[in-house]
């Protein structure tokens, strides 16, 4: 069956047919498809376009295709052009000719527009909910390791202590823009085309404010020549879904790293590791590898769709056909991203003792030297180089900050007394830094407590 053909001849090339069809991907749209359609043809019956009748029998067997795929009776007929084709060819098998009135007022065009509408609402609702699980994974985490000090790291370089707390919440507050991004795309998600039909809208006596009511949406498209050629929220959905995924990959990456012999800083739970066919001892994050691999493809499919909206004229044109493998990836990669991240954050294991360890060498409480100069009337420069000479001393006499006597001290600045010791040990500097957002404890207890209200909000 096909929605057109009057004014052919013959059959097209099966090759043709091959290149154009959707339907091996579209059929992912069938729910969508079929909600549209029972929404749209309530409102034909209640403008009077069709009889009452005619609209009743048809939104039933609307709802018994839905049924029957759902349940598996009725199945799809993979010859089919498009999903649109085959619900309609599955009515006409429930209802007969009068199946032929459900396209009135309608085309192709944004009924295509619509399914794709409803299918990105739908997606960014549930990856907003997965954005929450991992962030409140986080946060639980975070809270049990409120005096787990460890470095922080710059250039990869340790840098200066701080709470594994802290650290943690820093990739919450990240998600918490993606969720916050995701959010503000949904707005410009929820408008509905249904009106605008093939482009110039439609000469019958329709009501889409109806059909925006049915399907929950916010508000109608303005213009049926943007309605039915805009895809621009499904590229806002792509590139925030992008940038979700440098963050899910930089967490990954950080696993990766955090979970090597080298570091040493955390342990995942057998579940979420994986063997080596030849290194018996091996217990690879494949999961995290994976999250940050898969970041490439949602990329990809961003500059994918960018590339095939920009030289296109208006309104409709074919090309928008390949929109859908490239969302329907990204929403695919980016939630089970989430849902592996969360697994592996919820279950690891951190080694608090090598996170001590790893702060006794590099000298990361050197900042705090050159910070208690200066609160002794140095200036920052001249501190900054009486702390590198003093690391340069220790570097030399191959010993650490702790090992130095109070007379050593001394030697390099009359400024440091007996205090210095407990200035530069690691929960020492931790504590001190309590400007808003710092590491010391009751700024990071804070950053938990905001987070907690952003959860419930
Ligand atoms: N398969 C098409 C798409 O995904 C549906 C719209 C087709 N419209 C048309 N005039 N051929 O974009």
């Amino acid at each position: 069956m096909r929605l057109w053909g009057g004014r052919f001849s013959k059959d097209p090339d099966q090759l043709a047919h091959e290149f154009t069809r959707s339907l091996p991907f579209d059929q992912r749209l069938a729910e969508h498809d079929i909600a549209g359609s029972i929404a749209h043809v309530r409102m034909l019956g209640h403008c009077a376009v069709l009889t009452p009748g005619e609209a009743r029998k048809i939104e039933a067997g609307l709802e018994r295709v839905r049924a029957g795929l759902s349940s598996g009776e009725l199945t799809l007929d993979p010859e089919s052009e498009d999903i649109h084709t085959e619900i309609e060819r599955l009515l006409i098998e429930q209802v007969g000719a009068v199946a032929g009135k459900l396209h009135t007022a309608r085309s192709r065009n944004d009924q295509i527009a619509l399914d794709l509408r409803l299918f990105v609402r739908e997606e960014i609702d549930s990856l907003r909910d997965h954005t929450a699980a991992l962030q409140r994974a986080l946060v639980e985490v975070a809270e049990k390791h409120l005096d787990t000090v460890m470095p922080g790291y710059t250039h990869l370089q340790r840098a200066q202590p701080v709470l594994l707390a802290h650290h943690l919440m820093a990739y919450f507050f990240m998600v918490q823009r993606d969720r916050d991004r995701l959010a503000e795309c949904r707005k410009r998600v929820d408008l509905c085309p249904l009106g605008a039909a093939a482009l110039a809208g439609t000469s019958f006596p329709i009501d889409p404010s109806f059909v925006a009511k049915q399907l929950g949406f916010d508000g109608l498209c303005p213009n049926s020549i943007d309605a039915v050629s805009d895809r621009d929220f499904i590229l806002e959905f792509l590139a925030d879904a992008a940038i979700a995924a440098v963050h899910l990959s930089q967490l990954a990456a950080e696993i990766v790293l955090w979970s090597s012999t080298e570091f040493g800083f955390v342990r995942l739970d057998d579940a979420w590791c994986t063997g080596s066919s030849i290194m018996p001892q091996k217990r690879n994050p494949d999961g995290a590898e994976l999250t940050r691999g898969k970041a490439g493809r949602v990329f990809g499919n961003l500059m994918n769709l960018l590339s095939v909206l920009k030289g296109l004229p208006l309104a409709y044109n074919r090309d928008l056909q390949e929109d859908k493998e490239a969302l329907f990836d990204t929403a695919d990669t980016v939630s089970a991203s989430l849902r592996v991240m969360r697994g592996m954050v919820t279950t690891a294991s951190f080694d608090t003792q090598r996170m001590a360890d790893a702060l006794s060498a590099g000298f990361p409480t050197a900042t705090g030297v050159a910070d208690y100069l200066v609160r002794a009337g140095l200036p920052f420069r001249e501190a900054h180089g009486i702390a590198g000479q003093i690391v340069q001393y220790c570097e030399k006499e191959k010993i650490g900050f702790e090992q130095l006597s109070v007379e050593e001290w001394r030697s390099f600045s009359a400024e440091f007394g007996e205090d210095i010791v407990k200035r530069i040990s690691p929960g020492g500097a931790v504590a001190g830094k309590v400007s808003p957002g710092g590491t010391a404890p009751p700024q990071v207890k804070d950053q938990i407590a905001r987070a907690r209200k952003l959860l419930e909000s």
